[in-house]
């Protein structure tokens, strides 16, 4: 067996036999690890497991057979968000912070279907203490503490076959079995891919090689036994899936949980979906006994709102299909320093910097000598410009001390010129405003430039 060592870069997989500070490839810097490898698992790397798994082409009816055999998570907004349900056979990447409630979801999601929860994190004490806390008794999960792939694969398969060959009887909400193909009410939960090791390879789990190896026989293995994997995946300091690039584009989908820690809301992202569409958002709440989903979440997003303060600003956002009411709130106070404070959360910090610059020079506002705070309320990132006018209006009302009638809710992009441009969607975010109760709405429909929104203050 012949022992080959190459550089492998851990963000984007890149294979070199020799050390770069950057990655050729990603440009990503000290981010090549040397890796020891044997021949011999390269062989099977390229071309075993997939071609070992028996994946046949399907017709295409089949395939829209399995689209109508979607399984309900539960979570109306997890429907949603991975398109309707999830996809017998499909593999789903679940990121997020460590503690963003990445397990307690999946848990009860597994609950609703049933199926094998296998933990590398915790063991199955800590995920009873963790069932028992959101009211799940676990009749139907089978929990595996277990962290070599290998082992991993062996249970699926064992699950599959026990529940294909015996009892149909068992199956829960008796579905329609056709043209020969067996459609699984089972789900298996992998928490997480980061703890996984195949004993074919040697680095240390979480190294780019154990993931990807890792990955790909949870994919043949999902593919050939028709069942639905999700895995749980852990995100650096700098918002990536830890490990490797290459796991985004080996799943079928990529979901993102995300949300500030020390608040309740949770928001689920599509990164990338083969079977949807990825700009649906799902809102949860993390409360004492579980993850809740929210089916008003404006009413969230506006619950622990002060009227008549100056300085906030309810705005009407689109997430996907669905507009979305936050508040965002600022606050503007004389700085003592030479370069002045500007502090974001929830919006990006270039966007304030232009945003003042803008009521410097379009309303001279001397914000020079103001330190400028910004922030939306409910942990949420807003990255369309819609938010602009609101976030104008809250500084503007801090500034001059004067809050903004509390039933006026505001939106539209501000231009370079202070001129306040038109957004998609609009009749649809005036609409949900109107819904929530807000009398007025601010919007490039009403409000053309600064001046005119500077009038209302
Ligand atoms: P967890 O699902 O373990 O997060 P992850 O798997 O993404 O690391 O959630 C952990 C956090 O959620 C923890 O801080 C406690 C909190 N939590 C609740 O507030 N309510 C609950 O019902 C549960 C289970 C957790
Ligand atoms: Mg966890």
């Amino acid at each position: 067996m012949k022992v080959r060592s190459s550089f492998v870069c851990q963000q984007c997989g890149y294979d070199t036999p020799q050390w770069y500070g950057k990655c050729p490839n990603c440009g990503e810097w000290n981010s090549l690890i040397e890796t020891v490898k044997e021949e011999t698992v390269k062989s099977t790397f390229v071309r075993g497991p997939l071609a070992k798994s028996g994946a046949k082409p399907q017709k295409l009816s089949d395939v829209r057979h399995i689209e109508k055999n979607r399984l309900k998570s539960g979570y109306g907004e997890f429907d949603r968000v991975v398109g309707g349900g999830i996809v017998p056979g499909s593999v789903t990447l679940l990121a997020g912070d460590p503690g963003i409630g990445k397990s307690t979801l999946l848990l009860h999601i597994l609950a609703k279907i049933g199926g094998l929860y296998v933990s590398g994190e915790e063991s199955a004490e800590q995920i009873k203490l963790r069932a028992k806390r959101v009211g799940i008794d676990g009749e139907n999960i089978s929990i595996l503490a277990e962290t070599n792939v290998e082992g991993i694969v062996e249970a699926i398969d064992t699950l599959c076959h026990s529940r294909a060959g015996g009892n149909p009887e068992k199956k829960k909400d008796g579905s329609p079995i056709g043209s020969g193909m067996t459609v699984r009410q089972d789900l298996v939960v992998i928490d997480s891919i980061q703890t996984l090791s195949s004993s074919d390879l040697d680095g240390m789990p979480g190294a780019v090689g154990q993931i990807r190896h890792s990955t790909e026989l949870l994919i043949a293995a999902a593919k050939s036994q028709g069942i639905p994997i999700l895995i749980i995946g852990h995100v650096t300091k700098e918002g990536m899936i830890a490990g490797p690039k290459v796991l985004e584009h080996m799943v079928d989908t990529v979901l993102y949980l995300e949300g500030e820690r020390f608040a309740n809301a949770r928001i689920l992202r599509t990164l990338k979906n083969r079977f949807g569409a990825v700009e649906e958002v799902g809102i949860f709440e993390m409360a004492e006994n579980g993850l809740k989903e929210v089916t008003n979440p404006s009413a969230l997003f506006l619950q622990d709102r002060v009227k008549n303060v100056p300085g906030s600003v309810v705005t009407v956002i689109v997430e996907g299909s669905r507009p979305l009411l936050v508040e965002i709130q600022a606050l503007v106070v004389p700085s003592q320093l030479a370069i002045p404070r500007r502090v974001v959360n929830g919006i990006d910090y270039g966007r304030l910097q232009l945003l003042v610059a803008i009521l410097q020079k379009r309303l001279n506002i001397p914000l020079g000598t103001f330190d400028v705070f910004v922030n939306v309320s409910g942990g949420l990132k807003i990255e369309e410009p819609a938010a602009d006018l609101a976030v104008v209006m809250a500084i503007l009302s801090s500034f001059k001390n004067k809050p903004l009638d509390p039933a006026t809710a505001v939106f539209g992009e501000v231009g370079l010129l202070g001129e306040v441009r038109r957004v998609a969607g609009e009749e649809r975010r005036i609409k949900e405003a109107k819904r929530l109760g807000f009398i007025t709405v601010l919007s490039p429909q009403t409000t053309r430039n600064l001046k005119q929104a500077g009038e209302v203050l």
